[in-house]
């Protein structure tokens, strides 16, 4: 088990990939490959992935999350699929606000603190997804927007449920862009997630929350981000899609 005092967690977040039948083939290598992780192994696949991973799964040490939800628990919202009936399909996490959401579906920071509220009063996990574009880091905005990103998320979050949150700092500059955070960049943010964190409630719940690192993770890296301070896990796109490179990742975690 590795010094740090909170648990680990490794999510591949396969984003718009895998057909139901690819899920089940990936989803046949990743378990005797994952099988021995001593931290959490979360997969969040698409929507109509969720029965054959749920299914494939159980008596596992894989969990499985969506990828995204609406807020409002049920409604004439054609097209959109609700934490409710995310609940019965059996998924216990869910990210929220991912940059390529915020970026490409018209996600606000109101609209991402209304669907990790129902993500949470509903009893699952919410991964909810911050981060600057290269543009605000290269302007020295990183902590101005990650900070407000950060705030807004956790809006009239209740000390109850604030244990369902865990927070991933993706810099937008670094998705599946080969580009990774250094180091010292990836502890600086997370470090600073933590403090507003701790600010917003309390030393206690700062210390005790799960703060993810993701933007092009990959084996050749993840143990180096993964044994920093403030890095509690991964939030893992590209490299999850293949069972090598996410077991890689996930045995740097164990390290
Ligand atoms: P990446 O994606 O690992 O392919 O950069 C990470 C993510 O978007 O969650």
């Amino acid at each position: 088990m590795n010094g740090s005092k909170r648990k680990k967690v490794i999510a591949g977040n396969w984003k718009m990939n895998k057909t139901a039948a690819e899920a089940a083939t990936l989803i046949e290598s990743l378990i005797p490959a994952v099988k021995d992780a001593e931290c959490e192994v979360v997969i969040l696949v698409p929507f109509l992935d969720i029965s054959t991973a749920i299914k494939m799964c159980e008596g596992t040490n894989i969990r499985v999350g969506a990828q995204n939800c609406h807020f409002a628990e049920s409604g004439a919202f054609t097209g959109e699929i609700s934490v409710p009936m995310l609940i019965e399909s059996g998924v216990e996490f869910v990210i929220v606000g991912h940059s390529e959401r915020r970026q490409y579906f018209g996600e606000t920071d109101d609209s991402v603190n209304k669907k990790a509220k129902s993500v949470i009063e509903n009893g699952l996990y919410a991964i909810v997804c911050v981060g600057e574009s290269l543009e605000e880091r290269e302007t020295g905005d990183t902590e101005k927007v990650v900070g407000r990103q950060v705030k807004a998320a956790l809006f009239d979050v209740s000390s109850e449920h604030i244990g369902k949150i865990i927070i991933a700092y993706e810099p937008v500059w670094a998705i599946g862009t080969g580009k990774t955070a250094t180091p010292e960049q990836a502890q600086e943010v997370c470090k600073f997630i933590r403090k507003t964190v701790k600010n917003l409630y309390s030393d206690e719940i700062a210390e005790k929350m799960v703060i993810q690192y993701g933007g092009s993770m990959n084996p050749g890296n993840a143990e180096e981000l993964l044994a920093l301070e403030d890095v509690d896990g991964g939030l893992i796109g590209g490299a999850s899609l293949k069972a090598d490179d996410f077991k890689a990742i996930v045995d740097a975690a164990n390290v």
